[in-house]
């Protein structure tokens, strides 16, 4: 909240993000066309870079045995799907999101892309899983939907075990993050932003990159990656 004295009047701004629910309705709603919105913005593509960048791909095959992988606000599944892309070997996927047609529609577009994923309808504040469950977790674009959005990467790093990787990808400010601030009452986060929240969550190697989400957004966000100390 911003709080303006002038005088003997105060004047305050503050933000109005969406209540959960009705996010999840808008989601629901769009659902049916995600995928078509996936393809415009180029979004496996522009997952790809900064997951490679990240080294998360070579560090989740040197892990010997089963291998567990949680996206957060899975979507239709791009993000999933880009790092599958990037890897020799199979790993288990497991997605979590608010919105119940999301899920159906990341059902219907993983199992195409030869993914199996456990699917649970899960608030990203709240992760239906154990402590340390996790070799790596990441969010693309569903931070910035949160009044805190800290809450929920610390929320994320708790599920993740320790030496695991953590990936996100926000929106950042520009025309793109002042578009799709208006459309769906996010954050545009700053490259300095994200990087205190990383490291208010002691996190370590921490990097970033923008993102290249094609002629329509340019680089309209941020992918930071970081790893939870062992
Ligand atoms: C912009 S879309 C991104 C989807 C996907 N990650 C991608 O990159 O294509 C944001 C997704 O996050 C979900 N979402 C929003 N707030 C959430 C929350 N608090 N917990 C879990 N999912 C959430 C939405 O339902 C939606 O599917």
């Amino acid at each position: 909240m911003t709080i303006r004295r002038i005088g003997s009047w105060q004047i305050s701004i503050s933000r109005c993000l969406l209540p959960p629910g009705q996010l999840a309705s808008r989601y629901d709603v769009i659902a049916a066309d995600w995928e078509r919105t996936a393809m415009r913005y180029q979004l496996e593509k522009a997952y790809q870079q900064p997951l490679f960048a990240s080294g998360a791909p070579d560090s989740l095959e040197n892990i010997s045995g089963e291998r567990h992988v949680l996206d957060c606000g899975v979507g239709s599944g791009s993000l999933s799907i880009a790092l599958q892309k990037l890897l020799a070997e199979r790993v288990n996927w497991y997605g979590i999101d608010t919105s119940s047609e999301m899920l159906s529609a990341a059902e219907a577009v993983t199992r195409r892309a030869g993914l199996t994923i456990i699917l649970k309808q899960a608030n990203v504040l709240s992760i239906p899983y154990a402590d340390e469950s996790f070799d790596m977790v990441m969010a693309a674009h569903v931070l910035e939907h949160l009044p805190q959005p800290e809450r929920g990467l610390e929320e994320m790093v708790r599920v993740l075990k320790p030496g695991g990787r953590l990936f996100i990808c926000m929106t950042r400010p520009s025309l793109f993050g002042v578009l799709i601030q208006m459309r769906w009452r996010t954050w545009a986060v700053t490259e300095a932003q994200g990087l205190t929240w990383l490291r208010g969550c002691q996190l370590s190697d921490i990097g970033l990159c923008r993102m290249n989400l094609g002629w329509l957004a340019g680089s309209g966000s941020t992918a930071f990656w970081a790893k939870r100390p062992t």
